[in-house]
């Protein structure tokens, strides 16, 4: 399984790509606003270099799909790794998949994003997406279990041998990612203040602390040994 960090904070991201476990980059139009991102193109850049050749999505703004097109040709200059990410529909409810099946084409990576269901990843992959972005926490916010539109779109790409990619994002705890890992996710977007939750915990803590103090001891004792025994120094 791979992980994305979903950020644009290029702080974090350098932090954690020193982590050895950052595989790629996804942003939305939020995520820029909460990041403080004003410059999108200036930023995609950095992030592209930052991220080598793992994927960096970005998102188009228009609900137009001639602007969508337009927007997501530019993006794809910004970097070889840039990944356009397509809403599925617009905020009307019109199809985005003519899009997607239009830059597929043109050998643009889509990441279709802001799925709700297992219908909507099926015509996505159909459409041609790379990745197919599946919102775990925004599904159980209509009282959706997300678990099973992962594992059910999982097991049908595999059935139909489709090499789309399933995303899973829209994280609101640490047990989504282990919920959206063993349904099948080939990646988890995960936002960079989860790492601490992910990797920390406060009996490991205790029990380096438990380590650290008796190694301190054993030195001790060593030394005390070694004191005893200097006697040495005056010949055996
Ligand atoms: C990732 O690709 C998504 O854009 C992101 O995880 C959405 O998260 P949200 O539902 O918290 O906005």
């Amino acid at each position: 399984m791979r992980i994305f960090i979903d950020s644009a904070n290029e702080k974090d991201i350098t932090y954690l790509l020193r982590q050895g476990i950052v595989d790629g980059v996804t942003t939305n139009p939020t995520i820029m606003l909460k990041d403080g991102v004003h410059d999108l193109e200036g930023a995609a850049r950095r992030l592209c270099a930052l991220l080598g050749d793992r994927p960096v999505s970005v998102e188009v703004t228009s609900n137009e799909h001639e602007k969508m097109l337009e927007q997501a040709r530019t993006f794809a200059t910004w970097g070889r790794n840039i990944v356009v990410k397509i809403p599925v529909v617009n905020e009307f409810g019109d199809s985005s998949l003519d899009v997607i099946n239009e830059l597929t084409s043109e050998a643009i990576a889509v990441n279709a994003t802001a799925i709700l269901s297992f219908n909507q990843a099926v015509l996505a992959t159909k459409a041609g997406a790379t990745y197919v972005s599946i919102f775990a926490g925004r599904i159980a916010d209509e009282g959706n279990d997300s678990t099973l539109v992962i594992r059910n779109v999982h097991t049908w790409l595999k059935e139909w041998e489709y090499s789309a990619k399933i995303i899973v994002g829209s994280m609101r705890t640490a047990i989504d990612i282990q919920n959206a890992a063993l349904a099948g996710a080939h990646i988890v977007t995960v936002p960079p203040a989860f790492f601490a939750k992910m990797i920390d915990h406060k009996y490991t803590r205790d029990t380096v602390r438990q380590f650290n103090r008796d190694a301190e001891r054993a030195l001790q004792e060593i030394a005390a040994a070694q004191a005893t025994w200097m006697p040495s120094s005056k010949g055996i």
